[in-house]
């Protein structure tokens, strides 16, 4: 039993590598052009996706935000912001879900994947 769950861990501890990289890859040609490598955004314009309170409390808008484009005034870390963000039509599930994990691993303290089925169900709901 113990070593059949040790081998459990270690292929969610893959698979999560295997998101992460990818999707850091991912951020960098679709994201970092406005967010910045390191996340912090380009002042008053880009917000900040590095410690980002908007981010603990808006995964589901968020994960709409990057296929759909994002035109809504959003408060982040206190300052507003009202400058849209462009869609990803092209970006498929699996891709979505891949940045989010590396966003949330990197900026969001997660410590897991996001799975393409969670973010399959959230994009069949945006509106
Ligand atoms: C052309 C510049 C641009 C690009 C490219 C871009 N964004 Fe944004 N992003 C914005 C702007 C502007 C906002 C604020 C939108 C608003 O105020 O309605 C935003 C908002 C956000 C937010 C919510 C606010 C926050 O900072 O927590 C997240 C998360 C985010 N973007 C992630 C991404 C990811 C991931 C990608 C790549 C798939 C991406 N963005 C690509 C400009 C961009």
């Amino acid at each position: 039993m113990v070593y059949a769950l040790a081998a459990c861990q270690s292929q969610d501890e893959l698979k999560l590598k295997h998101y992460y990289i990818e999707g850091q890859a991912l951020y960098t040609t679709h994201c970092a052009n406005c967010h910045q490598e390191n996340g912090e955004g380009l002042a008053g314009l880009y917000p900040p996706i590095a410690k980002s309170d908007f981010l603990t409390n808006n995964k589901n808008y968020i994960i709409c935000g990057i296929k759909h484009g994002i035109s809504d005034t959003i408060q982040v870390n206190g300052k507003t912001y009202r400058q849209p963000m462009p869609a990803n039509a092209q970006l498929q599930a699996i891709d979505i879900a891949e940045i989010v994990t590396y966003i949330y691993n990197e900026w969001g303290n997660e410590k897991k994947i996001t799975p393409v089925k969670e973010v399959q169900k959230i994009l069949e709901k945006c509106e």
